[in-house]
């Protein structure tokens, strides 16, 4: 499933973070790429170390944790720390999927990419090009999505980012270990959570939402792994 989280900052947020990460120490990108994905890769980074990309990633996993759609549509056990990008003057990053294992820095935990998020910085129309296009079973898909909104999608996925042809495109990306290991599975938890809400909103009083809850935490319970 692949998913948009709109407005996970707000715009006095946004801004702030936008003003830090133009002044950011940014780095060749090659550094942390796998073999494959090195020779496909032409961008810069900030190191996962950089006191700013440490702030600015609390910060995002703050917003995302008080956000219900990414907690409804990711079902988090763990999120890696974010990361930070930045592509301009032709930069590119070509076919790849990414690691399935992370290791968080610092730390001897470890977080399976079950999902894939791109937090997007740069308006669309302050750069051309710069496109994540992402490949699944139904075709492949072209995002390019305003300042401050998240497209969630599988780790499973062939993925890649188009060239900046103009201007500068910042992103925040990393990867989230969700209780619930499937795709499929957690798809069909999100669109369950999404109907019943939908349906107490128009009948609160129902008996039959609070079945459906039930049912609900049931799978989770059945297919979830802490
Ligand atoms: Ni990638």
């Amino acid at each position: 499933m692949m998913l948009t989280i709109p407005d996970v900052l707000a715009p006095e947020q946004l801004r702030q973070c936008r003003v830090a990460l133009e002044q950011g120490a940014w780095q060749d990108g090659r550094g942390t790429a796998g073999h494959v994905a090195q020779r496909a890769k032409d961008n810069q980074q900030l190191a996962q170390d950089d006191p700013l990309a440490v702030q600015l990633g609390d910060f995002i996993v703050d917003c995302l944790g008080a956000n219900p759609r990414f907690v409804a549509a990711a079902l988090p056990l763990k999120v890696l720390p974010p990361r930070f990008n930045r592509y301009a003057g032709g930069g590119t990053y070509g076919n790849h999927v990414d690691n399935a294992i992370f290791s968080v820095p610092g730390t001897p935990h470890r977080v399976r990419s079950d999902l894939s998020a791109t937090l997007f910085f740069s308006e669309p129309d302050e750069y051309d090009g710069g496109e994540l296009v992402i490949e699944d079973t139904y075709g492949s898909h072209s995002i390019k999505l305003p300042a401050g909104h998240l497209v969630l999608y599988p780790g499973t996925s062939l993925h890649r980012v188009m060239p900046v042809t103009r201007g500068v495109r910042l992103a925040s990306f990393f990867w989230i270990q969700s209780l619930v290991r499937e795709d499929g599975q957690r798809s069909m938890l999100f669109e369950l959570d999404q109907a019943i809400q939908g349906i107490s909103q128009q009948l609160p009083e129902s008996p039959e939402v609070v079945r459906l809850t039930g049912v609900y935490h049931n799978l989770l319970r059945h297919w979830a792994n802490t």
